[in-house]
Formats: C-alpha cells, sequence, structure tokens
C-alpha cells in the first residue's frame, strides 16, 4: 500500500484541554475515536511558554490506552528522552532546531524502543531533516510558530508537507507525515490534499466542549481531503 494511503489519524493536543480536568479530557477524546494523544512539552527556553513535563505525561499515561505522541519544544531533547519515555511516551518527536544533535537523538531514542519524530517549524526548510530523514518514524511539519495553542494555520507550509509526501511515498516508506497548528475542518482539508496523514489538533477539539462531535467533523473533512 502506497503510504500515501495511510489511515488518516487524529491526536488531540490536550494543551487545548482544561488543565483541571484533564482525566475527563483524555476519556473524551478516547471515546470520541482520537487515534493517539498530543502531548506539547514546552520548556520556556525553546518556545516562549512553559506547559508540563514527565510527571503530566505519566498521570495521562495511567488513564489511557491510546499511544502518546510527546512533541518536545525544548532546547535539549537529548538530555529528556529518557524522563518521557519512562513516563510512557509512545512516540517523542523533537525540534530540528533544538541544540541536540539530530543523529544522537534517533539513536537514543531507538535504543529506548520508542518511536522517533523530527519537527520542523513554519519557517524551517524540509532539508534540514535530511540528515536523518530516513530514520525517523514521524515528520512533523508545524503550521503554527511554536509555543501556543489558538493560532491560525499558516498556509505557507502546504507546499512542505507536500514535498514531504513525496519524499516519504519515492522512497516507499512508512513514515508518518502530521501537520500541527491550527488544524480546523478547512486546514485539515488542505493539510490532507498535501498529503497529510496524521493531524494534530488543539483547539478544534477542545473548545466548545463537543469533543466527539468536533472528532467526527474533523475527520468527515481530512478524509474528504486525503481520500479516506
Ligand atoms: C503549538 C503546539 C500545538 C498546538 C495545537 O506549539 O505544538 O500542538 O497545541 O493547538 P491548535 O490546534 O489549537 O493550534
Ligand atoms: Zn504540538
Amino acid at each position: 500500500m502506497a503510504n500515501g494511503r495511510r489511515r488518516l489519524r487524529l491526536a488531540p493536543s490536550l494543551l487545548s484541554a482544561d488543565f483541571g480536568a484533564l482525566g475527563d479530557a483524555v476519556r473524551a477524546a478516547e471515546a470520541g475515536g482520537a487515534d493517539a494523544l498530543h502531548l506539547d512539552v514546552m520548556d520556556g527556553h525553546f518556545v516562549p511558554n512553559i506547559s508540563f513535563g514527565p510527571a503530566l505525561v505519566a498521570a495521562v499515561r495511567a488513564r489511557t490506552r491510546l499511544p502518546l505522541d510527546v512533541h518536545l519544544m525544548i532546547t535539549d531533547p537529548l538530555r529528556y528522552l529518557e524522563p518521557f519515555q519512562k513516563a510512557g511516551g509512545d512516540t517523542l518527536v523533537f525540534h530540528i532546531e533544538s541544540g541536540s544533535d539530530p543523529k544522537e537523538v534517533v539513536r537514543r531514542a531507538r535504543a529506548l524502543g520508542v518511536a522517533v519524530g523530527g519537527a520542523v517549524k513554519p519557517e524551517t526548510p524540509l532539508a534540514s531533516l535530511d540528515p536523518i530523514f530516513d530514520e525517523l518514524d514521524q515528520v512533523l511539519v508545524m503550521s503554527v510558530h511554536p509555543g501556543f495553542s489558538g493560532q491560525e494555520f499558516l498556509p505557507d507550509v502546504v507546499p512542505k508537507i507536500r514535498a514531504a509526501r513525496a519524499r516519504i511515498d519515492r522512497d516507499g516508506r512508512a513514515t508518518d507525515l502530521s501537520v500541527d497548528g491550527g488544524v480546523t475542518a478547512s486546514t485539515g482539508r488542505v493539510a490532507a490534499e498535501a498529503g497529510a496523514r496524521f493531524f494534530v489538533c488543539g483547539n478544534a477539539v477542545f473548545a466548545g466542549g463537543d469533543v466527539a462531535g468536533n472528532l467526527r467533523r474533523l475527520r468527515a473533512a481530512v478524509e474528504e481531503g486525503g481520500g479516506g
């Protein structure tokens, strides 16, 4: 099967959930058909915001069977791979713009037995992933400037999604291609058309409270764009 036709998956980002009722948000996302959960770790250095660390990932791990994608928006991911693996992360996504040696991050993640993703900020070219592209389980294209949920999707990243899709398909790899930031029914459809197969959605899932309905609408939209 061409990778481009892999099943589309939705990963609600807990950053947009009510932190005072996180267990409820996790349950609602799982019951509503989420395929994974996305956990945004921010250190106040790599991005201007601070969110949470391994203890919260562990608390989420204890409440769901869904795969946990941990998005490390931190300056020294290498140092924190093990704590997040121990906390229950299934995929650890690090930024190519972070200070750590990317090959070393991939090697260490493999040694820890977790899947590894490489993320690029909106202004970072896809080619910056070249040294590790073939070793990644997931390529994450950021469609907002990392730091906050609830921002608008930046359409300039669409050609980058398309280029990543073309490269993954050309090489016949099973690499996940995810898009993160400002994904709504309409922008999700655009990203799906460009070849994204994994959709991180924060506000579009948790705003308004109808998590199952929001997930249903998002799924219908991306399937329309991605051919189902
Ligand atoms: C931004 C985070 C995103 C964000 C998604 O730095 O990486 O995962 O929380 O939230 P929305 O979908 O609201 O942009
Ligand atoms: Zn994220």
